[in-house]
């Protein structure tokens, strides 16, 4: 009898801990992790999950090119991070104009700041303070302060051979020296045993402003713009630069990047053909954007051999801190 009462009483005691545990406790951790999903990245350039994100994005813009045979190749989406994929989706289209956000291109300026460094030749601006000009002048500096017009359109861009992971096939090209000598890179990396190649390279200015207006969206204008470029202020429009990334970090766009063998071959060696990380770690206050270890920029073996050696960016190289 006293048995019965007390698994009487263990079961109702057992019936109350299930709904407790069904009203409160298993609905507030649910909660909990799917608010963790939607918090914006850390303040920290070693956060992976901002690298990940950044310029990983892959969308097809049929109207970007002034070459019609750089959107007829199929695109194809490969890799498991649903947030990458997520952006994915929402640029599968052309990017829609966001009228909240301001584009601070331009500072009003005819005539290009007069660089320290005496073999620069400065680009002529229109009258935005925008570059037009293509020339191949393999220095020419795109930042914050230093945008590329909207018409900014290089005229010899050629599918780079090496590449990896998948994108837009509008992002497979490059300038011809530019592409050519990162091919060369990646051959001279292969035959060390070093898998390297682009997942992204040129971006027109409209496939810019969909991938920034998307990162803003979610993470508000001035965290996106530590890792993500405004239209106009993208070197990646200059046709000069690629963002690289190989097996050993699953083909994605991270910091960990710096520390695998791949990054730190492409660390010791993109000099030799011309190309500089572009945004090292613990410069962000003269680059304007977080560490990329994938980042590299075409500027010449001469230049890139002295920016190497001196461990400055492309900046204090020529000598332009505005
Ligand atoms: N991630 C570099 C800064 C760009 O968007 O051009
Ligand atoms: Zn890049």
């Amino acid at each position: 009898m006293r048995s019965a009462i007390v698994t009487t009483r263990t079961k109702h005691f057992l019936r109350r801990l299930s709904a407790f545990l069904l009203l409160f406790i298993i609905p507030l951790s649910l909660l909990s992790s799917c608010s963790k999903k939607e918090e914006p990245p850390a303040d920290s350039s070693d956060d992976e999950a901002v690298a990940d994100l950044c310029e990983t994005s892959e969308a097809e813009f049929a109207d970007g090119a002034n070459n019609s045979a750089l959107s007829e190749e199929a695109d194809s989406t490969v890799g498991e991070d649903k947030a990458v994929l997520e952006i994915d989706e929402n640029l599968n289209s052309e990017p829609e104009e966001d009228s909240n956000l301001q584009v601070e291109i331009g500072s009003g300026d005819a005539v290009s700041p007069k660089p320290a460094n005496p073999d620069v030749v400065p680009p002529s601006l229109n009258e935005n303070g925008e570059i037009t000009e293509v020339t191949d002048n393999w220095l020419l500096l795109v930042n914050k302060t230093h945008p590329l017009s909207e018409s900014y359109e290089p005229t010899d861009l050629i599918v780079v051979q090496h590449q990896v992971g998948s994108h837009a096939a509008i992002m497979r090209y490059m300038r011809q020296e530019a592409a050519e000598h990162l091919d060369a890179m990646c051959e001279a990396a292969a035959e060390e045993g070093h898998e390297i190649g682009i997942r992204t390279a040129y971006r027109p200015y409209s496939y810019q402003k969909g991938i920034f207006n998307d990162y803003a969206n979610r993470y508000g204008e001035e965290e996106a713009n530590r890792f993500s470029a405004r239209p106009g202020q993208s070197e990646h429009q200059t046709g000069l630069c690629a963002d690289v990334t190989s097996p050993s970090v699953d083909y994605k766009l991270t910091t960990e990047y710096g520390k695998a063998p791949e990054g730190i071959w492409l660390a010791e060696n993109a000099h030799r053909f011309g190309f500089i990380i572009r945004y090292p770690l613990g410069k962000e206050d003269i680059t304007g954007y977080q560490y990329e270890p994938w980042h590299v920029r075409y500027v010449g073996e001469e230049a890139a051999a002295k920016i190497y050696e001196q461990g400055i960016t492309l900046e204090e190289y020529l000598g332009i801190l505005d």
